[in-house]
């Protein structure tokens, strides 16, 4: 009995040491060891195929119309960190840890199509990944899932030609509901970027 105690005792102290010391890296720069990278992503792949599991995926994912929606949404909010075809890869892509996968890299159907879905929904804690779901409605999210199972599959110029409305500053000014936020203009609830 006071031998757990003691253990106790001791893993709390060693706990606190550990908080409180400063003794712990915070930077971006070091690179988990691999237990941890390990730990980190076995996680991260069991909570989001757990709760992708029960989704509904709409029949019409692969119409032509949600994935061109899709890819200039996808120009507008994900390029910068997920990269693009004949992109180079960003700075932004490059500083974050763990990094962003380059989705352009990744297998063709690498990906369920409802962890797709979760993950740009809820995006992933402790990461750049923002949740996505907190401006953007479902219709607009499935959108962005057809243009990411796309990618792998375009050439720099399909990407191209699919996204120059939002090169010359035209995108369609993807709609935001402001939850959160309310506009500081109090009127349109939608801001092009
Ligand atoms: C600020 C940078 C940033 C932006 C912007 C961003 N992401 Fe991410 N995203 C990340 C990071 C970092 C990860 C990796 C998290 C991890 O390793 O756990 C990630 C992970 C993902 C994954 C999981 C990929 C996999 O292999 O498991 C998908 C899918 C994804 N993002 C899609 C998107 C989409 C779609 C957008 C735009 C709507 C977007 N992301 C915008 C940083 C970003």
């Amino acid at each position: 009995m006071r031998a757990i105690l003691g253990f106790i005792l001791l893993l709390l102290g060693g706990g606190a040491l550990l908080v409180y010391s400063g003794l712990f890296n915070v930077s971006a720069r070091w690179e988990d060891p691999a237990w941890l990278a390990w730990l980190l992503e076995t996680v991260r792949e069991r909570s989001i195929e757990t709760r992708a599991a029960p989704i509904p995926v709409p029949k019409d994912l692969d119409d032509p119309a949600r994935v061109r929606r899709g890819l200039e949404r996808y120009a507008e909010m994900c390029q910068w960190c997920h990269g693009a075809p004949g992109e180079e890869e960003s700075e932004i892509a490059r500083g974050l840890n763990p990094p962003p996968p380059q989705l352009v890299d990744e297998e063709e159907g690498a990906h369920d199509p409802r962890e797709l879905f979760w993950v740009i929904r809820n995006g992933i804690r402790m990461t750049g990944m923002p949740a996505w779901g907190v401006t953007h409605d479902d219709e607009e999210l499935w959108d962005l899932v057809a243009a990411v199972r796309r990618l792998p599959e375009l050439t720099p110029e399909a990407y191209r030609a699919a996204t120059a409305a939002v090169r010359r500053g035209e995108g369609h000014g993807h709609g935001h509901r402001t939850k959160k936020t309310p506009s500081p203009a109090g009127g349109g609830d939608r801001h092009g970027h």
